[in-house]
């Protein structure tokens, strides 16, 4: 695997390539990167990953200055794989090379709801740099994950927008055995709070059961499973039933009609925010 940290060295490793597929990483990368690497693999050659902590999308208040950075390790990770044949891993200078950024801000009706109501700049940041990324690495596929499902829909809407000529493809999540979702923040957990994180899960997957049996609305599902994560010692943003389509609210008779929902939550453990999400269809 070639590292390369300059825009122009990347290009050099990709000249007349015809299908080059892209994952894109912040680092720290764990088994369901590596997922994502071999996925990519199976659509397209080569395959580059690219490691870069964006702070554009980091809040004020939030970890961009802690969030582990170990490209040493993720790089002897990758090569264990063979996967990935460019891994590019800029430093801000080389993408962010004026003080005065363009910036890319996703409409209201995707950026604005959900994770952009609690984290308002986050689809702006991911946004710009996935464009950013996408215009150095010009790849004909790329690859994310479905738990970070919102910002799947905002890459997949800015590609369709921009035309990009880009096909996004979509990885399940990866989730631990007993149902956490693989995350680089699950480390900052303790290991009481580990040993409760799986319960975020499990509350998805008691509102999916409640609404696909008819046995609640999307209302009164959410502000159980609210009320739920209160009593057990989580603080959460948001537990909310939607379209998969376009993330609005279902009504009643989409419900009924078997629409495709997914079910978001975003929620606080201790001083760490974790997200996760499960699609579902009433009557299946
Ligand atoms: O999902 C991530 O790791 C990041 O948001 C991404 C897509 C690499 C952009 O920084």
């Amino acid at each position: 695997m070639k590292v390369v940290h300059s825009i122009e060295d990347l290009r050099n490793q990709l000249r007349g390539q015809l299908r080059v597929a892209f994952v894109p990483t912040m680092g720290n990368l764990h088994a369901a990167h590596l997922s994502l690497m071999r996925l990519a693999r199976q659509h397209g050659d080569p395959v580059v990953a690219s490691i870069f902590v964006n702070r554009l999308q980091f809040g004020p208040h939030e970890d961009f200055d802690r969030y582990p950075r170990t490209l040493a390790q993720d790089i002897e990770k990758l090569e264990g794989e063979r996967d990935v044949y460019v891994l590019f891993a800029p430093d801000e200078r080389e993408l962010y090379p004026e003080p005065q950024n363009f910036r890319i801000q996703p409409g209201d009706a995707l950026g604005k709801i959900l994770e952009g109501e609690f984290r308002p700049d986050f689809f702006m940041g991911v946004s710009t740099v996935v464009l950013k990324l996408f215009s150095c690495v010009q790849p004909q596929v790329a690859v994310f994950g479905k738990k970070d499902y919102q910002q799947l829909m905002v890459v997949r809407a800015m590609c369709r927008q921009f035309q990009l000529p880009v096909e996004i493809l979509a990885h399940e999540t990866v989730r631990d055995p007993d149902g956490l979702a693989l995350s680089s923040r699950n480390r900052y957990l303790s290991a009481d709070e580990r040993a409760e994180a799986p319960q975020l899960y499990g509350l998805l997957q008691q509102v999916r059961d409640m609404i696909a049996s008819g046995r609640s609305d999307c209302a009164a599902a959410e502000s159980q499973a609210l009320q739920t994560l209160r009593d057990r010692g989580w603080d959460p943003d948001y537990v909310s039933v939607r379209r998969q389509r376009d993330l609005l609210a279902p009504t009643a008779a989409e419900i009924h009609e078997g629409e495709p929902l997914v079910v978001l939550t975003a929620a606080r453990l201790g001083a760490t925010r974790l997200i996760d999400n499960l699609e579902f269809q009433a009557g299946r």
